[in-house]
């Protein structure tokens, strides 16, 4: 297997590729090294058939997008991911099939709704769910830690202790670890419970990350021009929720407010479907159209995407343009399927 990190800093870009077919995975690249991914695997002899998110990232600019619409590779992200764009979207026990090369999907929520670790031959990686000798934090953009810890605990822990661990981050000149070592040693979760370890991550108090402005919620559209000015953090978070058995019993009522679907175009046809009646406007032409919501400034607005993410986004943003009664539909079309309400395509 051909195996290289590929950004020599905090940062980790990883290659993994098959010797034998020449076919490539890219994880976690970043936006600003894109040529330099590139240069890599033609130096090589490679071709990239995925370029792959472990996690929609806070601190830098997804290289994902980039890496695809330059060599064709196909853009891999779990589920629960907000963005629009992904080829592929995969689930717990998926494999991504790279040549002969196999890579499990570990479905590892927690850090944000979307982990996922990446197993294959002998070594995992495992995004910002496990550190070495830390944990991702969990403290905001969906991040849950007692998720975060069953997923370590029930899903890495389970590896076999000699297995390598490769994670997305490491600010202090690590390389690689093991499970074994992080089971025993690592200060977050050796012998740690669930509840001390909810307790210790409940405390850690962090300051945002320094690009989470420029790059959380542009990673989270796969808006890269300046068609929005991204709300504040903020603003998001005075934005109100609506569930979607909430906003179907208004539908039924005959109280539906006016729903707008801020997906691209594509999304709102594909498997997810979209809610009847609902007025789809992506949220990247928002601000330009939103004067065609004029006669809606003091009605009840609902908008919907495809997680919950870019809804609040767009709420946010008709909320400061002064439309008046805005919400948002918690878990977006993801949730709305789950609960098995009625959607058109
Ligand atoms: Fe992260």
């Amino acid at each position: 297997m051909f195996f290289r990190e590929l950004n020599r800093a905090g940062c980790k870009t990883y290659m993994v590729g098959c010797e034998r077919t020449r076919r490539a995975a890219l994880i976690d690249p970043l936006k600003e090294n894109t040529g330099r991914y590139i240069a890599v695997a033609a130096y090589f002899g490679f071709k990239f058939d995925y370029a792959i998110d472990t996690h929609t990232h806070a601190d830098h600019r997804s290289g994902t997008w980039d890496v695809a619409e330059l060599t064709g590779a196909k853009v891999v992200m779990e589920r629960h991911a907000e963005a629009p764009h992904v080829n592929h979207h995969v689930v717990h026990g998926d494999t991504i099939g790279v040549g002969d090369l196999r890579l499990k999907v570990l479905y590892s929520p927690g850090h944000t709704p979307d982990g996922m670790c990446l197993y294959v031959n002998d070594r995992v990686f495992t995004g910002d769910t496990l550190l070495i000798g830390g944990t991702g934090r969990a403290d905001f953009a969906g991040g849950d830690s007692s998720a975060q810890y069953d997923a370590i605990v029930n899903t890495l822990f389970a590896l076999p202790d000699e297995t390598l661990v490769f994670p997305a981050h490491d600010y202090r000149g690590n390389h690689q670890s093991t499970i074994g070592k992080e089971k025993s040693s690592n200060p977050r979760v050796a012998g740690k419970s669930r509840e001390q370890y909810i307790e210790l991550m409940s405390k850690l108090h962090l300051a945002l990350p320094d690009k989470i402005q420029e790059s959380l919620q542009a990673n989270q559209s796969a808006i890269d021009d300046d068609s929005i000015k991204f709300p504040d953090v903020a603003q998001l978070n005075t934005v109100r929720q609506m569930i979607p058995a909430q906003l179907f019993d208004r539908i039924r009522g005959g109280t539906a407010p006016f729903i707008l679907d801020v997906r691209e175009e594509e999304e709102y046809r594909d498997e997810l479907g979209h809610i009847a009646s609902s007025r789809l406007i992506p949220l990247k032409h928002l601000p330009a159209k939103a004067t065609e919501l004029a006669d809606r400034k003091t009605s009840e607005i609902v908008v919907v995407c495809r997680a919950g993410v870019r809804s609040t986004t767009a709420a946010a943003i008709l909320s400061a343009l002064g439309f008046e009664h805005v919400s948002h539909l918690s878990g977006g079309m993801l949730e709305w399927n789950e609960a098995r309400l009625p959607v058109e395509r």
